[in-house]
């Protein structure tokens, strides 16, 4: 059989599987194509709003990207990748594996029987998945998710959906966090969607006993979270009124901030930092810190077309900040990924730094520091305010 004939068998495989629903995952390694840093992509089926689709999570070194295709696009990416990008890939289904292997243009598939596996589960919404299943709760009721009947609310499900990816997201990496050092920090907590939701599947599902307090300079917001902390039997979820930088993180293992304005992101990075948390997870929003600098600096000549319409301004102020927060975080032993943790239709804020600290360099300091200066050289940026706090 000749090579291409090969690529479509195995294609084929996959969309009988796919119909079938019993696809278990499409994984495609051997990259050598020309996009920097692609390790590998995953392709599961997915039932999402447009019906079903294949879903392709683009694995990078540091981050992850997930796009989602109907059948035809996605065999087109499939067909050009297995001929000409990766150099192998493993179908996995509820009843057989098979192994493809290209070598220049030599290819080879190998199908193996198997037993016993279940399909995995292709529903976005299914509630039977979320990690928070329990609706009747006075937290859920107090922030207008569940209605008086204990049942989500009609108008509420995106934001029911929300949080429990957040609670998706978080809980794995809480559970790196050291148990000796259980307290969390939600730094500019606002009504504490994340802090409810996650100190309930963390104490009451995962059995994980948790300390969170959530800092926000609202004081009204904070006695609405106490009141709905104590009348949820929460004792170990409490809110502080007050700024971030005014907070204590001295005993936090874990600080977090989403959508905590400008500057607010670098306070609490600098806390958590500063606490030696093990793990510091922030979602930016808003960079004028940066995007001001920009503009009233000079920056490179050569950025001009890049720096001409103000949205892109935006866009390039935005990866500019965040990259600087992961350098500086890099160099303060944290090893740092960017993902999307929610998708866009929600909100256009959907980055989310993860740093975890290690403890090591993962390249020399001074090679880090010169890749910051040179950043904010290119961007005519004179100092960033994350750098001031670090005494840098
Ligand atoms: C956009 S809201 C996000 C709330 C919450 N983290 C969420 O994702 O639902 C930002 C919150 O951070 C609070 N905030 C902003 N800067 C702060 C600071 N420096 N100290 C304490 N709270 C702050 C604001 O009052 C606001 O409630």
């Amino acid at each position: 059989m000749n090579a291409p004939d090969r690529i479509e068998e195995l294609l084929t495989a996959t969309t009988d599987a796919f119909q079938s629903g019993s696809l278990i995952r499409l994984k495609l390694g051997g990259y050598h194509g020309t996009e920097p840093e692609l390790k590998s992509v995953e392709v599961k089926k997915i039932a999402v709003k447009g019906g079903e689709k294949y879903s392709f999570t683009y694995k990078y070194k540091t981050r992850d990207t997930i796009k989602n295709y109907v059948e035809p696009e996605a065999l087109a990416l499939l067909r050009e990748g297995l001929k000409h990008e990766f150099r192998s890939a493993q179908l996995a289904t509820t009843e057989f594996d098979m192994l493809f292997e290209r070598n220049g243009q030599k290819q080879r598939l190998k199908r193996t029987e198997v037993q016993g596996r279940e399909a995995p589960s292709t529903d976005h919404n299914r509630a039977k998945n979320r990690p928070l299943t329990e609706t009747d709760k006075p937290w859920l009721k107090a922030l207008g998710i569940a209605g008086k009947n204990g049942a989500v609310r009609h108008d509420a499900q995106d934001k029911f959906r929300q949080i429990n990816k957040m609670v998706e997201i978080f809980a794995p990496l809480i559970a790196a966090i050291k148990p000796e050092r259980p307290l969390i920090v939600d730094m500019g907590a606002g009504k504490g969607y994340l802090d409810f939701a996650l100190y309930d599947y963390l104490t009451t599902i995962a059995k994980r006993p948790v300390r969170i307090i959530g800092v926000e300079m609202r004081a009204q917001l904070v006695s609405d979270g106490n009141a709905t902390a104590k009348a949820s039997g929460f004792e170990g979820l409490s809110f502080q009124a007050g700024t971030i930088m005014d907070f204590d993180a001295s005993g936090a293992d874990a600080v977090i901030a989403l959508h905590a304005c400008d500057t607010a992101t670098d306070d609490a990075i600098f806390k958590g930092i500063s606490a030696g948390a093990s793990l510091i997870a922030v979602a930016p929003c808003c960079h004028k810190q940066t995007r001001r600098q920009m503009e009233a600096g000079q920056p490179d000549a050569r950025l001009e077309p890049l720096l001409r319409h103000g949205i892109f301004v935006e866009r390039q102020a935005e990866m500019v900040t965040d990259t600087l927060r992961a350098l500086l975080l890099e160099l303060n032993g944290y090893k740092t990924k960017v993902f999307e943790f929610v998708s866009d239709a929600h909100t256009p804020k959907n980055n989310l730094i993860v740093a975890e600290k290690d403890g090591r360099m993962g390249r020399d300091r001074d090679a880090v520091l010169k890749q910051i200066t040179e950043i904010k050289s290119m961007f005519g940026i004179e100092q960033h305010y994350l750098e001031g706090l670090l005494g840098l």
